[in-house]
């Protein structure tokens, strides 16, 4: 398989560069600026791209590569920082510009195999405060913008090429071009990276790893588990113990769901563990958040631990490990790995063979697209994020079996008219939460003091920040006439208007 490898400097766009490297259909794999020449030299990459990052070259202390790297006979191509390094590496000059250019610039360009098909003047995105101030010797100037003199240059013999803006981003008007190019014109790449290879491959591979022995893995009903589920039964079938863990804090129905999906649409053994009764005795009369949270994990990992014992037989553990999990951070700190949310931590007693992850070097959307591929229904492969708690954080102070039921069905309304209307793809997420709140309220000619139902709906791109979703007024007054309707004990509907921060995606 071909691959680019993404050398990562620290910048904030790491991740989309090799997003954008496999939309073309190459393979990309971020590694640290820490890693081995040899690492490098022994994996055969067909390019390498240097990221930016939020250094100076100059500060001595800043994320720097042995120049050796540039004399492998692997094109390279810089993008800011990167492209600065380049310079500084190769004798250049690079310093302070007079004027630091942010945002959208126009960029002229020259030719060069990196702009082929773009136009001479375009619009990229720039976000830079230090600029190359000489070119080095053996380098060609192919841009410049008002502000920066060499916002590009290139060594077509050594297969240098170096950009100031940032290709990777949409504001770049030929950016996904350029990267084409880079990837096609200059690293001679066919394109490999498709998703049916990847099926036909991971399941050899696994077929071959695995054989005849026994994989278990945890089931959530979350894209990642259901997509590493479909992948490892299409390889070893009845071989594959899929324990799912139904704690009763789901959204309506979805247990049920997740169960006649995996055992109708694919061969494996289907083990449905329901604890909903336990979970609430465990939870009665807790009204804290944190402590919620916490009888919740440490009841869920006890459940799942104890089935897992009772499969008894040794084999591997799989899990639906995705690539952004994994991704070391080249941010100063390269040996500390980011938190891997969907590890999980094992009880010394259980052994297995070894830990399997097939969805390792997928990013979420090629997670979906695998997903689709293997016939899960939409409604798993396009799930929205669910937090690990479930309605048990979407229902505020002590849980009880009727809360539980009052935000499912309240929830499968907002659900029901989200879909009806087509508006489902404008939000990254959004529910129904039940606070500890009655009001009065009237209803037929009688008065009522009843529960009230408040909907969350959030727009945002990583969930460290989000928006609250302007829906259209008419959608929100059949939700709410709906659910008043069809709901028993609800009486009164609220809209959270609060942004993250100051609020967060949850109540709770
Ligand atoms: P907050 O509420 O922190 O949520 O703004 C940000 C995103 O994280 C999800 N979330 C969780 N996911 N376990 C999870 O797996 C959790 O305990 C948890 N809490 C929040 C939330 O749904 C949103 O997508």
């Amino acid at each position: 398989m071909e691959k680019i490898l993404v050398l990562d400097f620290g910048g904030q766009y790491n991740q989309l560069i090799a997003r954008r490297v496999r939309d073309h259909r190459v393979y990309a794999e971020i590694l640290p600026y820490t890693t081995d020449l040899e690492v490098i030299r022994k994996n055969k990459y067909k390019g390498i791209i240097f990221t930016g990052g939020p250094n100076s070259v100059y500060d001595m202390s800043s994320p720097h590569y042995t120049k050796e790297i540039l004399s492998l006979g692997i094109p390279v191509l810089g993008i800011c920082y990167g492209c600065q390094l380049i310079a500084w590496m190769c004798g250049g000059e690079v310093s302070t510009a007079p004027v630091s250019e942010y945002g959208k610039i126009e960029f002229v360009s020259k030719s060069s195999p990196l702009f082929k098909n773009i136009e001479e003047h375009s619009t990229v995105w720039m976000s830079h405060t230090d600029y190359i101030s000489k070119m080095p010797e053996g380098f060609e100037n192919i841009g410049t913008t008002q502000d920066c003199p060499c916002a590009a240059m290139q060594n077509t013999e050594k297969n240098i090429y170096a950009v100031q803006f940032h290709p990777e981003v949409t504001h770049s008007q030929y950016g996904a071009q350029m990267l084409y190019n880079f990837l096609y014109e200059i690293c001679k790449c066919k394109g490999d990276w498709v998703m049916d290879n990847f099926i036909e491959r991971t399941v050899d591979e696994l077929k071959a790893e695995i054989g005849d022995r026994k994989v278990i893995l945890g089931l959530s009903g979350g894209v990642d588990s259901s997509v590493a589920a479909g992948l490892i039964s299409k390889a070893i079938g009845k071989n594959l113990t899929c324990v799912f863990v139904d704690q009763g804090l789901m959204r309506k129905d979805e247990g049920d769901f997740v169960e006649k999906t995996f055992t109708t649409l694919f061969d494996m053994n289907f083990v449905r563990v329901n604890c909903g009764e336990s979970f609430l005795k465990s939870l009665r009369g807790v009204t804290e958040p944190e402590q919620k949270r916490h009888i919740i994990g440490t009841e869920f990992y006890k459940v799942f631990w104890d089935e897992i014992r009772r499969q008894n037989e040794l084999g591997y553990f799989a899990q639906g490990t995705i690539y952004p999990d994994r991704i070391e951070s080249g941010k100063g700190d390269a040996d500390k790995i980011k938190t891997h949310h969907n590890q999980v931590k094992m009880p010394e007693d259980i052994e297995f063979l070894g830990i399997i992850e097939p969805l390792k070097d997928l990013f979420k959307d090629e997670v979906r697209k695998v997903g689709e591929r293997l016939g899960i229904p939409k409604e798993l492969v396009w799930r929205q994020p669910f937090p690990g708690p479930g309605l048990g954080v979407r229902i505020i102070g002590e849980l009880t079996e009727e809360k539980i039921k009052i935000v499912q069905d309240a929830d499968w309304v907002l659900r029901d008219e989200m879909a009806k209307n087509g508006y489902e793809k404008n939000l990254a997420q959004f529910f129904c939460v039940l606070p500890d709140v009655k009001t009065v309220g009237v209803m037929g000619d009688h008065r009522t003091y009843d529960h009230l139902i408040a909907i969350r709906a959030v727009t945002t791109d990583d969930f460290m920040t989000a928006d609250w979703a302007r829906i259209p007024y008419d959608i929100l007054a059949k939700v709410s006439n709906r659910i008043t309707n069809e709901v028993p004990h609800i009486n009164r509907v609220v809209y959270d208007i609060t942004s993250k921060p100051p609020g967060t995606v949850e109540w709770e």
